[in-house]
This record gives C-alpha cells, structure tokens and sequence, in this order.
C-alpha cells in the first residue's frame, strides 16, 4: 500500500518511519516532507485539492494527517468524499482542538473533569471575573494559537494584562475574539494519547513533555523542548482512570454531539490530588510526544491506522515494549525568540550508529550539506531498559551532533529520574 504522510515536523518524521517498518508499505511519501524523509514534495498541506491528485495519481492508500491546521480546514473531510482512506479527525471533530470553548463546553455537558471556567467574548465582564475569581488564574485565547495563546497568571494584574492583549490589543488575531477564563490546576502534568476509529479506544504509552525553554522548567513556552515515555506519573490506575473518566465520555459524546471522532486524540492532563483532569485536547499527535511513543509501539501502524479509519480497531490488539524512551531537542539558539538558519549539522550518522534515532524537525538541504532551517530542528531519541538508560542514550548521541549555536535542555526527564 502508498502511504501519504502530510506535515514536515519531526512529529511527522516520526509518523513516516513508523509507517516505513510496516511489511504492508509500498512507496511513501511526505508533503511537504523534510529532509529526513528524503524526496520533499511542494505542495501547501492547506490545497486539498492539489493534495487530492497527487493521492490520486500515487494509489495512495493511506494518507496520514500530522498538523492540526489541515485537519481543521477540512482535509480528511475532502479525501473521504473522493473515497481515500485518511487518519485523523474531520474539521466538526477537530474542533475539540481548535476551538477552547467547543472543548469546555462539550466537558461541562458530559461532566469530564477539567478546570471551572467561563468564556467571555467582551473584556469587561472578563475583567470583572478575573478580580471576583483572584489569582492564580489561566486565561486561554479560544482559537488556535500555535500553543502561545494561553497565560497562566500568578497575580490578578497579568490575568488582567492578558485580557488586554488578547481582546484590546487583538495579539492573537481572530483566536482571541473569545477568551476562556480558567480555574488554576494544580498538579504534574501527563500527555496521553489514543488511537480511535470513534467507538473502540486504545491508549498509547504515556508520555511527559517539557514545554519551557530553559533547564528546571524556566523561561519562555516552546513548542516542546523533549519528551520521555512512559511517565511514571500515570500509573495503571491513573491510565484507567483517564480512560474511563475521560477518554470514553469524550469519544461517546463527540457521537451524540454529530460530530464522530477518529484519529489520535490527545489529552493534555492534569493529575491532580481529585484525579486526572483535562488541560488540553489535541486533535493529532503530540509533537514531540510522537518521538518517544511511536519507538516504544510494538506493531504495525498502518495496520492500527487503517482500523481507525475503517471502524475496525476492535479487531486489531496494539501492544508495547518494555523499557523507556528519551527525546531530546536541538533548537537553533535564541529560540523561541529569534535564531539563525542555514548552519551544517554533522554527526548525525555517528548518533544513529549509536543506536539513536534522530527525527529532524526543522533542517533543509543546501548543496550536498544539511542545514539548520527552524527553531527546533532536531528530535534525538534514546532508548533503554529503563527512563535512566535512556537519557544517558539521547546524551550520548546528542554529544555526536554539532551546530553552531545549538541548545539543548539538560534536564529532560528530570521529574522521572526525580522519583
Ligand atoms: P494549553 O495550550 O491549554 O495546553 O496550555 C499550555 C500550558 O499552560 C499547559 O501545558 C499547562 O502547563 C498550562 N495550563 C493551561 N491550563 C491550565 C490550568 N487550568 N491550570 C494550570 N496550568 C494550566
Ligand atoms: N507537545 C505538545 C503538543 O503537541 O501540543
């Protein structure tokens, strides 16, 4: 079978090396694709109609959708109609991403624990809130926002500042013509995802990202700094609890709302002293979640994705491996602020030779050399018995790989190792 994968991320990356092991793969292809899987493809993930020829043209037979923004603009909506098989939500169930306010309202109606919160589409009764409610609050701009619109605030004045920015100042643009005012939640925090053909649920291994910039968890929001799976923090019973308290009402409600949901959903927990709560959905995979939990999937993917697209997961078993995985990022310095491109990376091959697996993110080909060419721009995944053998295995292999001006965290899996 064809595969098509759309993104250009190291979560897809890592989705497209999965893919490849799979003995039922014939050609796959990226669009746009980067270096690390090999032939890129100009094509724009947002022209479905040019991405529907190419399937067409290429007896593509599944195509997996990585990115939350073509999912919301209808893609998998547009390959079913021309009858080719796609993974990932259609636009009504993306919504739970890309809409904050869908995501709590539909939470409040089935009772799926989350934070208290209100929404409000004028400043001045969200201001009049924030003062009646104190600090600490978290205020949420309601659209997507590439993951900077949400400020959780320590003191009233910056829940206060927020509000201004997002609804005076406009600083999200349309995304924050609605903002979401939230109750404070304390507690670790756990990404789990799971695979659904819209009845039947299989959560993956759990996994733990690190979203600040700096070591011990400082400095500004990224797109995710390093990931490790499994988490300690989601025992048995926590994964259970989260399957049955949110995981299932979510699956069933999105039925009852019309709005049937397939793909991967992720849920950004909260484990709180009450149980697992949640912060966040996600419509797709985590990025860089999908580093660490794809390596620890024992079994066919494009098996497992097809089943989710054609209402048979029932059928299929999905099964992990033991042992544990690191991912660490090399980001471009002064990321997230600005950075410098077109640096040559080396050293890539001795980190693989090692037995890591490196996913590239953000990295392009100039001449015969391979460049720097984002903020994140390389996914290093090590693996081991335990989450200890593995940071040791992604620093080993990270201390192979050189750019100028390349950062990294220290500390990823600091909470694990902790314990
Ligand atoms: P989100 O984009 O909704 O995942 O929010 C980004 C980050 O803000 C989360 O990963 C949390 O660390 C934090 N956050 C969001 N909502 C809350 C909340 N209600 N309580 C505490 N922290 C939150
Ligand atoms: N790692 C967080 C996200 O993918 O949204």
């Amino acid at each position: 079978m064809n595969i098509l994968v759309i993104g250009s991320g190291g979560r897809e990356h890592a989705l497209f090396w999965k893919l490849s092991e799979s003995p039922q793969t014939g050609h796959i292809y990226a669009i746009p694709g980067n270096p690390g899987m090999g032939e890129m493809i100009d094509i724009s993930v947002m022209d479905n109609d040019a991405i529907l020829r190419f399937a067409k043209e290429k007896e593509i037979g599944l195509v997996v959708v990585g990115p939350e923004v073509p999912l919301m603009n209808g893609l998998v909506d547009d390959l079913e109609k021309a009858g080719i098989r796609a993974f990932g939500p259609r636009a009504n169930a993306a919504e739970i991403e890309g809409s904050k306010s869908f995501a709590k309202d539909l939470m409040k109606k089935y009772g799926i624990p989350t934070a208290r919160y209100e929404v409000f589409t004028e400043a001045e009764p969200a201001r009049a809130y924030i003062r009646r409610e104190g600090a600490p609050i978290v205020v949420k701009a309601d659209g997507l926002a590439a993951g900077k619109g949400v400020i959780v605030a320590m003191t009233e004045q910056e829940a206060l500042d927020a509000v201004d920015a997002i609804m005076e100042e406009n600083s999200f643009g349309d995304a924050g013509a609605r903002v979401v005012i939230e109750e404070f939640m304390q507690g670790e925090e756990a990404s789990l995802l799971a695979f659904t053909d819209g009845k039947v649920i299989r959560p993956m291994i759990s996994a733990q990202d690190h979203k600040r910039a700096f070591d011990g968890d400082k400095g500004p929001n990224t797109g995710g700094m390093g990931t490790y799976a499994p988490a300690p923090v989601m025992t048995t019973e926590m994964t259970e609890r989260a399957v049955e308290e949110i995981l299932k009402p979510t699956i069933a409600a999105m039925a009852k709302e019309g709005r049937p949901y397939t793909g991967c959903l992720y849920l950004g927990l909260m484990i709180t002293s009450e149980g697992p709560k949640v912060v966040e959905f996600n419509a797709r995979f985590g990025d860089p979640e999908t580093q660490v939990v794809l390596p620890l999937l024992d079994g066919d993917l494009v098996e497992i994705m097809c089943a989710c697209a054609d209402g048979t997961l029932a059928d299929v078993p999905i099964h992990w491996k033991d042992g544990a995985a690191v991912c660490v990022v090399l980001a471009a310095g002064g990321y997230p602020a600005s950075y410098e491109k077109g640096h040559e990376i080396t050293g890539i091959a001795d980190a693989e030779a090692m037995g890591a697996l490196v996913f590239h993110a953000g990295t392009a080909k100039k001449d015969d050399a391979l460049v720097t060419n984002g903020g994140r721009v390389l996914g290093v995944v090590g693996m081991g018995a335990d989450i200890a053998s593995a940071v040791k295995a992604a620093y080993n292999a990270v201390d192979r790989i050189s750019f100028q001006d390349a950062y990294h965290r220290k500390d990823i899996a600091h909470r694990a190792l902790k314990r």
